[in-house]
């Protein structure tokens, strides 16, 4: 995810915005940038692909000693990750300076609309458009904030940015629109903006969060905030109790707690822009199919591995319920060693988070050989995966640190629910149905967060069953692959044996481990197969299971049956899994910490598994 720090002050702007940018490496990056205005009004910037490092090696070419600038930690949402994408992106003039994290949605209309006047664009990013269009509102405007709230009543879309220019030196100006910003307060004549705390916390730990809508222009002597509708406003000041090592993580104590709980942002980001609430569709720019090519695709063959894995099946139940297609979903592993079958009209889609796993990859150029047409669902942008594929969707969750995978999961589940819709109206699917459907993912994000809520509650439950040896985790149809990723999260972060299962199966053979000392996780949401999992549910209760269920909605079946109900709201059957993962995903984590695991670096682990 992007960084911005910000620094107007009596010292020398470039170490500290170098500094600053180290505080925001952990997010994540593949560029980055800084520009700063000299004392006479001179905009230098550099940036470059790669690391900081990187930058901080040419820092002294051709930059002009200043006391303000702005910085930027770039990952790749729209364009490649190189320097030309990379942040600052500036004014024709090369006198206005602007970074941003965020997506604009509305950036082709703006960019068609400056073309018109003459703006040159040389980028991919969206951001671009941004800077042209404050170049253009200078011309009415004779202050740079006035220019960047003209500019800004034309941006739909999400944004935290800085702007600096030459036009009007000695400030930063800054606005927040769904993207986080905080002003640090500096001591000794100084100001500070950053995207988190991070980025500041060396200078000071008195910050103002701006809220969505604010502006605020930043000098040596003080800072003003303004409301985009509502003109001058307060904001209150905080004190950061945090350290710094605990400032990159946000105050989590760990990656995977950051990223468990940062799934309503990431499953708002992969819907940005994409919801057509009117028509029951979804607008995706990175299928470039036409209608005709998607009516030719009889048969899909989903492919990834691990969680990503999981994600697939979901998407298999999701496309043959509401699409029609014939959905097969292979490990890649698997799939690159023996002969797959890929007949006209099959497209090969493979999902991954980091987009460089070899399996997944090498599967891909298999199906490349044998002449399927490709596609991805990918969270890394640029990734060899992204490359290779012939179309795809990008998940924009984000940095995934932590080495279990959490926000991207999810995300991966939302990204196939709108394929799928995609695919659906374009065929049998009713307006009605698609309505109900993009209703319905409108609705997740906040239901996601109503379900953060369980968190003391699976805390308490890891400690009663944390040091158990074994797990059983039983789901049907949707539910079925939650089963396998909530004991696949098991088992990585706290090294307990976890075993999914379609709960049907289980008389087949698992029945045999049951007793009260192995828990079993039931997940038992209000779908089609709820009355199954119920008598499911007895079976192992009869055999003195210790049961946990995870409900969606009351569930007076359940009572007296289960040891614990853990309640998550109801949705659409192909979206629950989203809901009933959540809790998993808290207990797998709590559980690890109960167990003094190393939760982010679980052992034998990587994060990108680039080799077969
Ligand atoms: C599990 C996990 C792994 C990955 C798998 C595929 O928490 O992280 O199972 O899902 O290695 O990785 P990607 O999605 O990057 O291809």
């Amino acid at each position: 995810m992007c960084g911005i720090v910000g620094y107007v002050g009596a010292k020398e702007a470039g170490p500290i915005l170098i500094e600053g940018l180290r505080r925001l490496e952990y997010r994540g990056y593949d560029s980055a940038g800084l520009a700063v205005i000299s004392p006479e009004g001179r905009l230098g910037t550099v940036k470059e692909a790669g690391k900081i490092a990187q930058l901080e090696g040419i820092l002294d070419e051709g930059m002009p000693p200043g006391t303000c600038g702005i910085a930027h930690t770039r990952w790749a949402t729209h364009g490649a990750p190189n320097r030309l994408n990379a942040h600052p992106h500036w004014s024709q003039g090369r006198d206005i300076a602007l970074v941003h994290n965020g997506i604009i949605e509305n950036a082709e209309v703006i960019r068609s609309k400056l073309s018109d006047l003459g703006y040159i664009f040389e980028t991919q990013t969206d951001t671009e458009a941004v800077v042209h269009l404050i170049d253009e509102a200078f011309q009415e405007n004779s202050t740079l904030e006035d220019a960047v709230l003209t500019a800004l009543r034309q941006v739909e879309g999400a944004y935290g940015l800085a702007v600096v220019s030459s036009r009007d030196p000695g400030k930063i100006v800054v606005a927040r629109k769904g993207s986080p910003l905080l002003i640090g307060i500096g001591k000794n004549g100084e100001n500070l903006v950053g995207s988190d705390a991070s980025a500041v916390i060396q200078h000071t730990k008195e910050v103002v969060y701006l809220d969505d809508g604010d502006c605020a222009v930043l000098t040596a002597e003080g800072y003003r905030v303004f409301h985009i509708e509502e003109g001058n406003v307060q904001r209150s000041v905080h004190q950061i109790e945090w350290d710094l090592e605990a400032a990159e993580k946000g105050g989590y104590e760990h990656f995977m707690l950051k990223e468990i709980c940062e799934q309503p942002e990431s499953i708002r980001n992969v819907m940005r822009g994409r919801l057509l609430e009117e028509t029951g569709d979804v607008r995706l720019g990175g299928i470039t199919l036409s209608d005709e090519e998607l009516a030719g695709i009889r048969r899909i063959v989903i492919t990834a591995c691990g969680t990503s894995w999981h994600a697939a099946l979901i998407g298999e139940y999701m496309l043959e319920e509401l699409t029609g297609i014939p959905v097969e979903v292979e490990y890649a592993s698997e799939f690159r060693y023996r002969s797959p079958v890929l007949e006209d009209g099959t497209l090969v889609l493979a999902i991954s988070q980091s987009g460089e796993t070899a399996d997944t990859l090498a599967a891909l150029e298999e199906a490349r050989a044998r002449g399927a047409s490709t596609m991805g669902i990918v969270n890394t942008v640029g990734s060899s995966i992204a490359r290779k594929t012939d179309f795809g969707i990008y998940l924009h969750a984000g940095p995934e640190i932590g080495v279990a995978s959490t926000k991207a999961f999810t995300s991966q589940i939302v990204a196939l629910a709108l394929f799928t819709l995609y695919l659906g109206r374009r065929r049998h699917l009713s307006i009605l149905q698609g309505r109900e459907l993009v209703a319905a993912l409108r609705a997740l994000p906040d239901q996601v967060a109503q379900t953060l809520a369980l968190g003391p509650l699976t805390k308490e439950l890891a400690v009663v069953y944390g040091d158990a040896q074994n797990f059983l985790y039983l789901g049907r149809g949707y539910q079925f692959p939650v089963a396998l990723e909530g004991a696949l999260k098991l088992k990585e972060v706290s090294y307990i044996h976890a075993e999914g299962y379609p709960a049907a199966e289980m008389k087949h053979g698992p029945i045999a481990l049951i007793d009260d000392d192995m828990p079993v996780v039931a997940l038992a949401p209000r779908d089609s197969v709820y009355a199954k999992v119920v008598s499911n549910i007895e079976e192992v209760k009869a055999r003195s299971g210790r049961i946990l269920a995870v409900v969606s909605g009351d569930a007076p079946e359940l009572i007296g049956k289960v040891d614990h109900l853990i309640e998550v709201p109801h949705t659409v059957p192909a979206l629950l899994p989203v809901l009933t993962s959540i809790p998993l995903q808290l207990l797998a984590y709590h559980a690890a910490i109960h167990r003094n695991r190393d939760v982010d670096q679980p052992r034998n682990l990587a994060k990108s598994v680039t080799v077969e």
